[in-house]
C-alpha cells in the first residue's frame, strides 16, 4: 500500500491531469510495471455502473498483435473508468487465477496449432485437470489466421479449459481473424455492457480494418538469388532479392509465402486415383478443378493427424497415427474410387502460408526486399526429400514470378538509434540482424551493435562475410563475436561465445543494452538464454533467483527480444 501522504500527493496530482494526460500516464506506468491497477477514484465520473470496477486482461503474442489489442483495450476500459490490470501471459502466475473475478484474455495460435511460446507455462497450468475456479468470470479473444487449418485453436483450447475449471464465461470465444481489430473491439464493449449491465457507447475501431481476411498480396520479381554457401557445405541457405512495388515494411518483420505443391506430384496423384483433372468441384466454397485445387490450394504434403483420421474413416481403413504426405498414403492405403477421393478431397486443408524473416532494409534497398533461406531437407524411410516452401524458393529463377505478404512483428524492432543493440542470430537467424544494420547504417545510427553469429564451419557457412567484415571494418559493428561449431574438435555455438565474452556482455547490458534473438526455436534460444541467465549470475555477482529476476526485468522493460521458429 501507498503511504498516506504519498496517496495525497497523487490524488492532488490526478486531480489536475486531464483525460489524455491520464491515459499517457497510465501507459507510462504500465511501461515500468507491466503490471498496474488504476485506483478506482480516477473513474471518468459518472460512467460507471458499480457492478464492476476491476478486470485483468492477459495477452500470449508470439508477434505483437495480441499485446497491441490488448494494450487498445486496457486503454478503453479504462477510459470506461473500469480499473483494468494487464499482463503479458509470461509475466503473469497462473496461481493468481485463483484471486480473479473478471478475466479476459487473448491469446494468438502458433505453429501447428500451438500457443505462442510466453503462454506456454499458463496454457500447460490450465490443462493440468486440477483447476477449480468457480468464482471466476472469463472471456476469450482468439487471435488466428484462418489460412492455417487448426484456426485459433490455441484460444478455443482456453476458452474450454476455463470453463471446464468451473469459470463462467462473460460472452462466447471470439475467434478473429487476420482482421482482428474491429470484430474483437465490439466483442470487448459488449462484454464489458454485459458485465456492467449498461449500454456503452460505441467503440472506436482500433488502427485500420482490413476486409475480411483479405491480405495485401505484392507481386514480387526474383531479381538477385545466391546461395550464400559454399562448395563443401552440407547446407544450402540462398540469399533473395525480390522486387516489389510500395511494400511497406519494418526491420524485424517478415514475409510470408503460399508455396505451391510440385506438378510431377499432383500428376502422379491424379494417375493413381484415377480422378478427372479437369472436372470442377467446390473446397469450402471455392470452385476450381481438381488439378488446380491440388497445385496451388490444398496441402498434400505433410497431413495433420486429424486429416489422416478422416482419411481412415473414408476408405475404411485403420491407419496409425503417423507424419504421412498424401502421396504415401494413396499408395500405402489405397481409395477404391475417383469418387471416394473426391471426399478425400472435401477433407483436405488449405496450404499454410511459410514465413521468412525480411534481411533487407527499408531505408537502404527501397521497394526490394530480401530474404534468407535455408533449404530445409528431412528424410522418410532413407529417402532425402526437401521442404516444400524452401525448396521452391531455392529453385526459384531470376525474372521468376513470386506473391508475398508482409507479416508483422511490432514487438521486434530496433530501438532508438542511439541505444546499444546485442544480436544473436546463428544460422538464418542472420536474417533480421542484416536488416536491422543496414537499416542502421543507412539512419547514421550511434547506438553500439554486437553480433553474434555461427554456423558450421567458417569456411562454407558464414553468411554475408564480406558484408559483415565490411561493418566491422566501417565501425558499425562494435564487436562481432563467431562460432563455428565443426572447425574444432569440441563443437563450439553461439551461446559459448557469450559466456566467453560474458564479462563485456554483463557491461553492454548494465549500460542499457537491448537484446535480441533469431533462429532456431529449440535448443537454440532456449540454450541462448540460460547462457545469459548463467553470464548475469557469474559476472552481476547474482543469485540464480536474483538472475532470473533481471532478465525478467530486461523483458518487462522491452529490452529482451525473441524470434525463433
Ligand atoms: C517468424 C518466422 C520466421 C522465419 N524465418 C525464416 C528465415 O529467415 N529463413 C528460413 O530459412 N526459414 C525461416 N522460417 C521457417 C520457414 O517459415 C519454414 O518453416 C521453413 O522454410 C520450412 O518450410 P518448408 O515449406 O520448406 O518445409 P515443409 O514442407 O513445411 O517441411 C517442414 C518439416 O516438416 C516435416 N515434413 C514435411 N513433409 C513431411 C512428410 N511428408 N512427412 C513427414 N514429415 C514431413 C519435416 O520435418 C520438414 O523438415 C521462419 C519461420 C517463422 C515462423
Ligand atoms: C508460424 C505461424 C503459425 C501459425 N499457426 C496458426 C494456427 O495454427 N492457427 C491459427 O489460427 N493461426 C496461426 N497463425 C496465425 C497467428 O495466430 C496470427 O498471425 C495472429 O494474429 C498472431 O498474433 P500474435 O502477433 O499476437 O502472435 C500462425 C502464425 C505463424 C507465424
Amino acid at each position: 500500500m501507498l503511504e498516506t501522504s504519498k496517496l495525497e500527493t497523487l490524488k492532488k496530482l490526478l486531480a489536475t491531469v486531464s483525460q489524455e494526460e491520464l491515459v499517457w500516464i497510465n501507459g507510462f506506468l504500465s511501461g515500468i510495471t507491466h503490471t498496474i491497477s488504476i485506483p478506482n477514484n480516477i473513474q471518468e465520473s459518472g460512467r460507471v455502473s458499480n457492478a464492476i470496477d476491476k478486470i485483468t486482461i492477459v495477452y500470449g503474442t508470439e508477434t505483437g498483435n495480441a499485446k497491441s489489442l490488448a494494450t487498445q483495450l486496457s486503454i478503453y476500459a479504462r477510459k470506461k473508468g473500469i480499473s483494468v490490470k494487464l499482463s503479458a501471459l509470461d509475466q503473469y502466475k497462473p496461481a493468481d487465477l485463483a484471486k480473479e473475478k473478471y478475466f479476459f484474455v487473448i491469446i494468438s495460435t502458433q505453429g501447428d496449432g500451438e500457443p505462442p511460446a510466453a503462454a506456454k507455462r499458463f496454457y500447460e497450468y490450465i490443462h493440468r485437470g486440477d483447476l477449480s475456479i468457480p468464482h471466476l468470470e472469463f472471456g476469450v479473444i482468439a487471435l488466428g489466421d484462418s489460412a492455417y487449418p487448426l484456426f485459433c485453436k490455441t484460444g478455443e483450447d482456453v476458452d474450454i479449459k476455463l470453463k471446464e475449471a468451473g469459470g463462467t464465461r462473460i460472452a462466447s470465444l471470439k475467434k478473429c481473424d487476420i482482421d482482428y481489430e474491429q470484430d474483437a473491439t465490439e466483442w470487448f464493449e459488449n462484454a464489458l455492457a454485459v458485465l456492467r449491465s449498461v449500454n456503452s457507447p460505441t467503440l472506436p475501431s482500433v488502427g485500420k480494418v482490413q476486409s475480411k481476411n483479405k491480405r495485401q498480396i505484392y507481386n514480387g520479381n526474383v531479381v538477385g538469388h545466391i546461395n550464400l554457401n559454399d562448395t563443401g557445405s552440407n547446407k544450402e541457405t540462398y540469399h533473395i532479392e525480390i522486387a516489389t512495388e510500395g511494400i511497406v515494411y519494418a526491420p524485424g518483420d517478415s514475409i510470408g509465402i503460399i508455396p505451391s505443391n510440385p506438378i510431377e506430384l499432383v500428376d502422379a496423384i491424379i494417375n493413381i486415383t484415377g480422378v478427372d483433372r479437369d472436372k470442377v468441384i467446390d473446397h469450402r466454397g471455392k470452385s476450381a478443378t481438381i488439378f488446380s485445387l491440388l497445385h496451388k490450394e490444398l496441402n498434400i504434403t505433410y497431413l495433420l493427424p486429424s486429416v489422416v483420421k478422416k482419411y481412415g474413416n473414408i476408405t475404411q481403413q485403420n491407419i496409425p497415427e503417423t507424419k504421412i504426405g498424401l502421396w504415401d498414403l494413396l499408395n500405402i492405403y489405397p481409395v477404391n474410387s475417383p469418387v471416394q477421393f473426391e471426399t478425400v478431397i472435401a477433407e483436405l486443408n488449405t496450404i499454410s502460408p511459410r514465413l521468412y524473416s525480411i534481411s533487407s532494409s527499408p531505408s537502404a534497398h527501397g521497394d526490394e526486399v530480401h530474404i534468407t533461406v535455408s533449404k530445409d531437407n528431412y528424410s522418410i524411410n532413407g529417402e532425402l526429400k526437401f521442404g516444400l516452401c524452401s525448396n521452391q524458393l531455392s529453385n526459384q529463377d531470376i525474372n521468376s514470378n513470386v506473391e508475398i505478404f508482409v507479416h508483422k512483428n511490432n514487438i521486434f524492432r530496433l530501438p532508438e538509434n542511439n541505444k546499444d543493440i546485442i544480436m544473436i542470430g546463428p544460422g538464418t537467424g542472420i536474417a533480421p540482424f542484416r536488416s536491422f544494420l543496414h537499416e542502421r547504417n543507412a539512419l547514421g545510427a550511434n547506438g553500439k551493435n554486437w553480433l553474434f553469429f555461427g554456423d558450421q564451419c567458417f569456411v562454407t557457412d558464414f553468411l554475408y562475410q564480406t558484408e559483415i567484415q565490411e561493418w566491422v571494418a566501417t565501425g558499425l559493428l562494435t564487436n562481432v563475436s563467431l562460432a563455428f561449431s565443426r572447425d574444432q574438435q569440441e563443437k563450439i555455438y553461439v551461446q559459448d561465445r557469450i559466456k566467453d565474452n560474458g564479462g563485456e556482455f554483463y557491461k553492454w547490458l548494465e549500460e542499457g543494452a537491448y537484446i535480441y534473438i533469431c533462429g532456431s526455436k529449440d535448443p537454440m534460444s532456449i540454450d541462448v538464454e540460460n547462457a545469459i541467465l548463467e553470464v548475469i549470475q557469474k559476472h552481476g555477482d547474482r543469485s540464480e533467483d536474483e538472475s532470473v529476476a533481471y532478465l525478467e526485468m530486461l523483458k518487462s522493460n522491452d529490452r529482451f527480444f525473441k524470434d525463433v521458429y
